[in-house]
């Protein structure tokens, strides 16, 4: 659904995106993540073709943005990474305006309006005005205003800044349910844990280069192995066990273990890199005389697999 190839866009000497080459299919909900300047908001722009690029091609519904700009954007939404807010207008009004810009027949309009006020769960304030919405209800009116003309492809420009937790979990759904809903979804944002739970798949950009494109789990396998780590785990004893020390001394040596170390009543291992599946685990401690009340594998830190991507560690 969108394709680019070697785009590169320059502002005078500076260069803001450098031969930029991604694939995005139906459906999937691409996290475009990078810091402040690296080039998120110059690569939406472009291929909501709002703006050409110096170098390299690139289509969006398999249309040439360079080619056909029009017919693109009518079968887009683009939100930019502000409101533009007007004052004294009520939602209702606000998505009337919208609407009337993609020339949808007026008596469509309240249908479309219901329908996309229902998505955005905001059926309660289609009278409220728009200034008095919270910034949480204001970002979703901001995906609501981009879906009146059912777009097959959108450009969320930092739809998640400024949320709070339950209004993140809410924009998360939200953009869940349009990547059901078949749509392509380029989302971007500087925070990659902000992103992580609602993308299928991640692009991280830094000074025009993208440093890496593919699944959040690929991401983090490439990590551990980069870090030449196994999986941790944590497993937590019963009273009535083999002490954790005990455990810890018995399975030093084994050639799966790399690490065991007693943690009060709990043990943390860390299992030699290439050391495949936990039952093994389960096993060895079984036949050593614990009881396990839980068993924890410990997942990577997000943060930790955004520094080692950020750093070209995995290039
Ligand atoms: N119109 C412009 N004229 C000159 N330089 C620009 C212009 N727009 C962007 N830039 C520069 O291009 C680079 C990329 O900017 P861009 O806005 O695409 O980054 P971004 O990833 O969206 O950043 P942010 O997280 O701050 O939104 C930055 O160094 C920025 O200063
Ligand atoms: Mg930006």
């Amino acid at each position: 659904m969108i394709q680019t190839r070697g785009i590169t866009k320059r502002y005078g000497k500076l260069v803001a995106l450098n031969d930029l080459t991604l694939d995005i299919g139906p459906g999937e909900v691409f996290g475009f993540i990078g810091p402040n300047g690296a080039g998120k908001t110059t690569a939406m722009k472009i291929l909501a073709c709002l703006m050409k690029p110096d170098a390299g091609s690139a289509s969006v519904c398999g249309l040439d943005i360079t080619k056909e700009p029009d017919q693109i954007r009518r079968m887009i939404g683009y939100m930019p990474d502000f409101l533009g807010v007007y004052d004294d207008l009520t939602v209702d009004e606000y998505l009337q305006f919208f609407a009337a810009a993609f020339d949808i027949p007026r008596r469509e309009r309240p249908k479309i309006i219901g329908q996309v006020l229902e998505l955005t769960d905001l059926t309660e304030k289609q009278h409220a005005l728009v200034d008095g919405l919270s910034r949480g209800m204001q970002q979703r009116l901001g995906v609501a205003r981009v879906l009146v003309h059912d777009p097959k492809v959108l450009f969320l420009d930092e739809p998640a800044s400024g949320l709070d937790p339950r209004a993140r979990i809410e924009m998360r759904s939200l953009l869940t349910e349009l990547g059901r809903m078949g749509k392509s979804l380029m989302v971007s944002s500087h925070i990659l844990t902000e992103l992580a739970e609602m993308c299928t798949s991640i692009g991280i950009i830094e000074r025009g280069k993208l440093l890496y494109a593919g699944s959040i789990d690929e991401a983090l396998a490439k990590t551990k192995a980069a870090r030449g780590e196994g999986d941790r785990i944590r497993v937590t004893l019963e009273e009535s066990s083999v002490s954790a020390g005990d455990l810890a001394a018995a399975l030093a040596g084994e050639p799966r273990f790399a690490r065991v170390a007693p943690d009060g009543r709990a043990l943390v291992i860390d299992l030699a890199a290439g050391a495949h599946g936990h039952h093994f685990v389960i096993e060895a401690l079984l036949t050593r005389g614990a009881k396990i009340a839980a068993f924890e594998p410990q997942e990577v830190k997000l943060e930790d697999a955004f520094l080692k991507l950020t750093t070209g560690a995995l290039q």
